[in-house]
């Protein structure tokens, strides 16, 4: 079995100290930056954008994984792609015709991710799961960092992994919201391959250690 990745959130870091918080994921066991675009349209917040990302972009040595809660994604495609996102994920819940945003998306080198807001089942991606490179959960309601975690998240991994399976395809499944060394272990047991976390890191006083310790607990 593949190893289960750690994408501790931006979102969570302290932007007075971006850099610094860059080099500390760097130097973690971590696997992936994850970034969040929000506009304050498609979500109740807006978290920073174009000039920032480029900012992380400069310092970050790992994938960067950009999560888009935005609306019209579309319009924003090229852009992201050439600030250095390595995979960009929409959210099924933003986008009208999503098999041509994946289409746009992968044609920029990208790797296509899609959201599913906490209301959305994963049987609506029954018809393009192939097209697709990772399947994001949200385990909170999108929007801000620090909720508590949706316990019906589990068996909607086991729903997204069964249908995954059933379907031939090879979608990595992330999880994103509220994830901490409590659910770490039942999510990777459903299914999950990447566990985004923010506050859990960032919050901690040993935020290396609780990195490599998360990474443990996921692949034990
Ligand atoms: C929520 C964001 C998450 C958030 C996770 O809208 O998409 O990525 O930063 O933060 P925590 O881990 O604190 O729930
Ligand atoms: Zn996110």
């Amino acid at each position: 079995m593949s190893s289960k990745l750690i994408a501790p959130s931006i979102l969570a870091a302290d932007f007075a100290n971006l850099q610094r918080d860059v080099e500390m994921v760097n130097e973690s066991e971590a696997d992936w930056f994850h970034i969040d675009i929000m506009d304050g349209v498609f979500v109740p917040n807006i978290s920073f954008g174009m000039p920032v990302l480029q900012a992380i972009a400069q310092h970050a040595k790992k994938t960067i994984d950009v999560h888009l809660m935005i609306v019209d994604p579309d319009k924003y495609i090229k852009t992201f792609a050439d600030l250095g996102s390595d995979v960009l994920t929409v959210h099924y819940e933003a986008c009208t015709h999503l098999h041509r945003t994946l289409q746009a998306i992968k044609a920029e080198d990208m790797k296509a991710g899609v959201a599913l807001n906490p209301h959305t089942n994963v049987n609506v991606l029954e018809d393009t799961i192939k097209d697709i490179d990772l399947v994001c959960i949200m385990s909170v309601n999108p929007g801000f960092g620090g909720q508590s975690f949706i316990e019906n998240t589990y068996s909607k991994v086991k729903q997204l992994k069964d249908l995954i399976t059933r379907k031939g395809a090879s979608t990595q499944i992330e999880i994103d919201g509220g994830v901490t060394n409590k659910n770490a272990k039942q999510l990777v047991d459903a299914g999950a391959d990447v566990l985004v976390a923010g506050s859990y890191v960032f919050k901690s006083n040993t935020q290396k250690e609780t990195i490599k310790d998360l990474k443990a607990i996921a692949n034990s």
